[in-house]
């Protein structure tokens, strides 16, 4: 087949990588799967265990309720473990960690198995029911990943929350899911110092009602508090004879619901995005396998963090269902010194890294020094996600990193669609900035305000034209949401809330955001919990934030302020709202600046214009003001 020949900056393969891949010829499954998505998806599933076999492989009559593989009885932790348990994997690593103080533990998919049924046990012990809400606060350690498969396992929701989350990000959260449990870290090491996960779920316990007992798992050993009858050690627990390491398992239906998971939206308090088992299983486990072309050697690190969905799905998830080897790094990435990283890949082999553009443009300042002291030929594939890649970042990753052999994984997606939608595989031709296409038997396009498709290299709005498996299925909780937030805008198709542009080669590039999310180092954050958070400091009447460009981050967090009357700003009220910021909502929502105004640009219905408040940042010309109320 005669291939067209494409448009501007391109990076083909190397044939190593093409000839034993999974997937070979991009072109002849994306025909395959085109032509019948169902099929498509459905042959997938088939690789996976099912206790009972679906009725339909999709179900759209109740639009934009999808429902997956229904009828079908499933559980997502079984076929992490369980089924491994049961083949010549039973001894296999699948996770490999490493602290940041230089712990170590190695667990098999056999023990792996145990300790999920061990801490499945616990909760069970404590009232824990199929359809109950658990949250989960701790760093990156191996018992996130077992607490996590734990609830799956007994049919609890987990609700995890970001260890870089505060006070009161954990305290809405816990309100909001009603959850009776919590599982929580002592404390979490970073940078050297210890993050005192327990003392902040204290204190945002003192908040919230409703949780009934707190399991603590110790990490870090300082001194914390413990209240009698609410907190227990996990250690302590585990030698009980409750916590057997042999444990019934729920058959679930397809369709019940697996995790939520909280994340920004435009306005108000964040989503709680609901995942269930059965579409969420097929679609990690098949994006994974042919996106990171998993093997049965390989070594595969996904440096994110357990608490998002890049975690949720390619941490713990997608190479578990594999049955692949998984490295789990607790620290930071140059901690002690710009070269952990690198020593790590060196020191385990490993194959596959997926990382993030805002760590890859970090860790590029120290220099590449750092990464030529290691011998980093183990690996075979990058990837990167969390925001765009600007195309120096890309390069930097490809020569420096992988050394130019390997090819990068651009990923573009969602909490909300839970899987790799826009990505390459190993063997598609790149071109650095861009994610290439929707995986197979997915329809994306970029449309304009009408919803009609914009011409090719025309900036417009990214939408999703089919149903795929690992897709959100509501707001938990608030069915109504769901449906304006993604729904309403085009009719019969899924508003991303990003804009893009595609080239003539049918290349997505994603521009970013054009809602009130920002991305702060790949992290979402939306403008309405960091100015409720200033607005909660008793010195301040009204506050916006926007996003400006930043080297490293991507974007900074810029906060305009207007103090209550009296008051004037000086740079120690500057610091003390930063820290205020950090202490509700987390040191990542942290104002980079903060400025002090009379007033705010608003529209006539009182919406602020960040628009106006960007170009004044940036100090450029904030263009049409014909809607401003003052
Ligand atoms: C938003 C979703 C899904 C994992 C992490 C983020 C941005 C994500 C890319 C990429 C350009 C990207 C989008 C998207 N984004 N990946 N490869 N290229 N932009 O999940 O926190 O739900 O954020 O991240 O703006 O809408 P999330």
């Amino acid at each position: 087949m005669a291939k067209k020949k494409l448009q501007g900056e391109v990076f083909y393969p190397p044939k190593e990588v093409i000839e034993n891949a999974h997937i070979k010829d991009w072109d002849k499954l994306n025909k395959q799967a085109n032509t019948d998505y169902a099929k498509f998806w459905s042959d997938r599933a088939e690789e996976l265990h099912w206790f009972k076999k679906w009725d339909r492989v999709i179900d759209d009559r109740k639009k934009p309720f999808y429902k997956w593989f229904t009828g079908a009885k499933t559980n997502i932790s079984y076929n992490c473990l369980d089924v491994h348990v049961q083949t010549h994997r039973r001894n296999k690593i699948a996770l490999v960690w490493e602290g940041e103080n230089g712990d170590f533990e190695a667990m098999s998919y056999f023990r792996l198995h145990r300790e999920t049924c061990k801490f499945a046990n616990i909760l069970k012990s404590m009232g824990v029911e199929k359809g109950d809400r658990v949250t989960i606060y701790m760093g990156r350690i191996p018992e996130i990943m077992i607490a996590m498969l734990a609830c799956a396992r007994i049919g609890a929701i987990h609700s995890v929350v970001y260890g870089g989350f505060s006070v009161e990000a954990l305290h809405e959260r816990i309100e909001d899911s009603k959850s009776k449990v919590l599982i929580v870290a002592d404390g979490a090491y970073q940078r050297g110092k210890i993050v005192p996960l327990k003392q902040i779920a204290d204190e945002a316990l003192q908040r919230a009602g409703g949780i009934e007992h707190v399991i603590v798992v110790k990490r870090t050993g300082q001194e914390i508090n413990m209240e009698f009858g609410r907190d227990m050690w996990y250690h302590e627990l585990r030698e009980l004879p409750i916590a057997s390491n042999q444990c019934a398992l729920e058959k679930m239906d397809s369709e019940d619901p697996l995790f939520i998971l909280y994340t920004s939206g435009t306005t108000g308090k964040p989503k709680a995005i609901l995942h269930t088992h059965g579409g969420y299983m097929v679609g990690t486990y098949t994006t994974l396998k042919y996106v990171f072309d998993i093997q049965e050697q390989d070594r595969y690190w996904c440096a994110a963090d357990p608490g998002w969905i890049t975690g949720h799905s390619y941490i713990v998830y997608g190479p578990l269902l594999n049955g692949a080897t998984s490295f789990m790094y607790e620290g930071a990435p140059n901690y002690p010194y710009p070269n952990r990283w690198w020593k790590m890949i060196e020191n385990y082999g490993i194959n596959i890294l997926y990382t993030a553009p805002t760590a890859i443009r970090g860790l590029m300042r120290f220099g590449e020094a750092w990464v030529k002291r290691h011998d980093l030929s183990s690996l075979r594939l990058l990837g990167s996600v969390g925001e765009p890649i600007n195309p120096e970042a890309w390069k930097w990753y490809h020569s420096v990193v992988g050394n130019g052999n390997c090819p990068i994984m651009d990923t573009w997606w969602q909490t909300e669609t839970g899987m790799f939608m826009i990505t390459p595989m190993p063997c598609v031709p790149l071109k650095p900035g861009s994610g290439t296409k929707p995986f197979p038997g997915i329809e994306m396009d970029v449309v304009d305000e009408k919803g009609k498709p914009v011409k090719p290299n025309e900036e417009g709005y990214l939408v999703i034209k089919t149903p795929w498996p690992a897709m959100i299925r509501t707001i938990y909780g608030d069915d109504e949401r769901y449906v304006t937030q993604y729904w309403r805008k085009y009719k019969g198709m899924y508003m991303t809330g990003d804009s893009a542009r595609k080239d003539k080669d049918g290349y997505f590039w994603v521009i970013g955001r054009v809602d009130d999310v920002i991305k702060v180092s790949g992290y979402r954050l939306g403008t309405a919990e960091i100015e409720s958070a200033l607005v909660s400091h008793s010195a301040v009447a009204e506050a916006a934030a926007i996003g400006v460009p930043h080297e490293v981050k991507g974007n900074a967090i810029y906060a305009y302020v207007i103090l209550r009357a009296g008051l004037t700003g000086n740079s120690t009220l500057v610091e003390e709202l930063r820290q205020h910021v950090a202490h509700e909502v987390g040191p990542i929502a942290k104002p980079e600046q903060i400025e002090f105004v009379d007033s705010l640009p608003k529209t006539r219905s009182g919406k602020i214009m960040r628009r106006v408040l960007k170009a004044k940042a940036m100090g450029e010309d904030p263009g049409n003001l014909s809607t401003l109320e003052d």
